[in-house]
């Protein structure tokens, strides 16, 4: 494989105590968006732009490729969340902006057809994100469509998945039968909470639950049968009380998944809150899902955030499942789109301005749309493989082999030590897993296989995030929390006083 040469920062090699207790502390941002603080711990290995070197390299990334997954990024929204961490475009802009923002996506279709002979390759995964990728006109997504498939071939059988809002799918049902219509078999739907004050303070449309089961209705009626609830936790102010009823209202939809993201404040409009949420409040949430998912018949690994009530069924869109099993690169289209080839990591224009300025010109000028691309060191792609990985709570163990050329175990083998010794990790017949134990550390575990230039990074970051609990948090959660303490794990108990007496924080 074609690294990059390993930069000196990524060959420092940290005592896993240290990295493990730096990652807890930075609970906030030791998680599967890797890498952190990219722009300083990416640098060495990022690409010029002159004479159009990113472009080159870009494309000969793909040469040995034969098999990859599709990611189709569209960034409009009826309006943005305070809460979104993602790539969005004013929505004022939507109108007049859509068309020419479908035009770009052919576009960008046609330069990766040219580039890298993408006929010749398959989909063996195809997500359709956003933003809220259901709102555009179903011509539009027809025009993807049709663009997706002449430019590549489909594996037979890959399921195609999709997102919406519950008010989009309630208002316009018509959307959903076209959205079924066009062969897309997944959707995914953001409730994130029922809770009207959370909803209000979050900017989010905030509507009757009863809407999410207008909602659930069309889109059962357009025949999607691999339906998903997208919900969240780790706000500022939600109580468990609150949590406990989202959850429930999720069960009633009756999904086949659920999916819980911990709310990641980084980079959002109301980052300052993150100070205000602490590791107990996040243990306390993820002990009661696990409690009502499981009684309910949604079932998750240890880690693992998408709950599925179908044996054998990972309950992941395809894209995502082989991501994280078997680290399958994943070409990203359209505005702020990340891309991971074997060897580099890329990023769309759009991002940082959230406009189509960048991304637009670079297209008409007949340039892939790249902000920045990355030639990883070997191990710069195993930190970002791992965090991947961690979608799932594991790593798989043969997928690793075959792409690095060593066992997990010759490449950490100190942070293997850690982990199995202390019953953080175990091993599965094909995984090294997250035990419940570890589930609870999930961020200083995680920490312990970034690359150690991140690793560096988070050891920077001072003592952590400060906490302080918001006026009023001890009568909202400690009742609830003490009747937690009799859960089987003890893991809250022993590790988070200390953490949170500031014992064993990374300085
Ligand atoms: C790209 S959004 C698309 C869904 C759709 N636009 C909606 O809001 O219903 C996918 C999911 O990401 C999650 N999400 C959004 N912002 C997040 C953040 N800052 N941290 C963690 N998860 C987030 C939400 O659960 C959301 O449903
Ligand atoms: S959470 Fe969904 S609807 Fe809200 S801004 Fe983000 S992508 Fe748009």
């Amino acid at each position: 494989m074609n690294w990059n040469i390993t930069s000196p920062a990524d060959r420092q090699h940290f005592a896993p105590e240290e990295i493990f207790a730096a990652g807890l502390a930075q609970h906030h941002l030791a998680n599967t968006a890797y890498p952190i603080g990219h722009v300083t711990t990416l640098r060495p290995y990022r690409v010029t732009r002159r004479a159009g070197e990113d472009d080159r390299a870009a494309a000969a990334a793909w040469n040995d490729i034969d098999q990859l997954c599709l990611y189709v990024h569209i960034p409009f929204c009826e309006k943005r969340c305070s809460f979104c961490e993602y790539t969005v475009v004013d929505p004022r802009l939507n109108q007049s902006a859509e068309d020419t923002y479908f035009d770009l996506l052919v576009r960008e279709f046609e330069l990766w057809g040219q580039a890298i002979d993408s006929a010749q390759k398959t989909l063996i995964g195809f997500d359709i994100g956003g933003g809220t990728p259901a709102l555009p006109q179903a011509a539009n997504t027809a025009r993807l469509m049709e663009a997706a498939h002449r430019h590549f071939r489909f594996k037979p059988g890959m399921q195609i998945s999709i997102e919406t809002t519950p008010r989009l799918a309630a208002h316009d049902p018509q959307k959903m039968h076209d959205l079924r219509a066009l062969g897309i078999e997944r959707i995914s739907m953001g409730v994130q909470t029922i809770q009207p004050s959370l909803l209000r303070a979050l900017g989010r449309n905030a509507s009757a639950a009863d809407i999410n089961y207008t909602a659930r209705d069309a889109i059962r009626a357009a025949g999607f049968e691999k339906f998903n609830v997208d919900l969240m936790y780790g706000f500022a102010r939600q109580s468990l009380r609150s949590w406990s009823e989202t959850l429930q209202h999720a069960i009633d939809l009756d999904p086949e998944y659920i999916t819980l993201y911990r709310m990641r404040y980084k980079g959002t409009q109301i980052a300052a809150q993150a100070q205000h949420v602490t590791l107990e409040q996040i243990e306390a949430m993820v002990q009661l899902a696990k409690e009502k998912l499981s009684a309910a018949g949604y079932l998750a690994t240890p880690g693992k955030n998408t709950y599925s009530r179908l044996t054998g069924d990972p309950g992941t869109s395809d894209y995502l499942t082989t991501r994280v099993i078997d680290g399958t690169p994943y070409l990203g289209l359209g505005l702020g789109a990340q891309s991971l080839s074997p060897t580099t990591l890329s990023y769309n224009a759009g991002a940082a301005g959230k406009n189509l300025t960048l991304y637009q010109q670079k297209l008409e000028a007949g340039r892939f749309p790249l902000q920045d691309l990355y030639h990883l060191s070997r191990e710069a792609a195993m930190g970002k493989m791992i965090s991947v990985s961690f979608y799932f709570g594991e790593i798989n163990l043969a997928s690793f082999r075959r792409k690095f050329g060593l066992s997990l175990e010759q490449a950490f083998p100190a942070e293997i030590d850690f982990v199995v010794q202390r019953g953080l990790m175990e091993y599965t017949a094909t995984a090294l897993r997250l035990t419940l134990q570890g589930e609870i550390c999930y961020n200083g575990v995680i920490a312990l296989f970034y690359a150690p230039a991140v690793q560096e990074h988070l050891l920077k970051l001072a003592h952590g995030e400060r906490v302080k609990p918001v006026r009023g948090w001890r009568k909202i959660w400690q009742p609830e929390f003490e009747a937690l303490k009799t859960s089987p794990c003890p893991a809250p108990a022993l590790i988070l006083p200390r953490l949170n007496s500031g014992e064993g924080r990374g300085g």
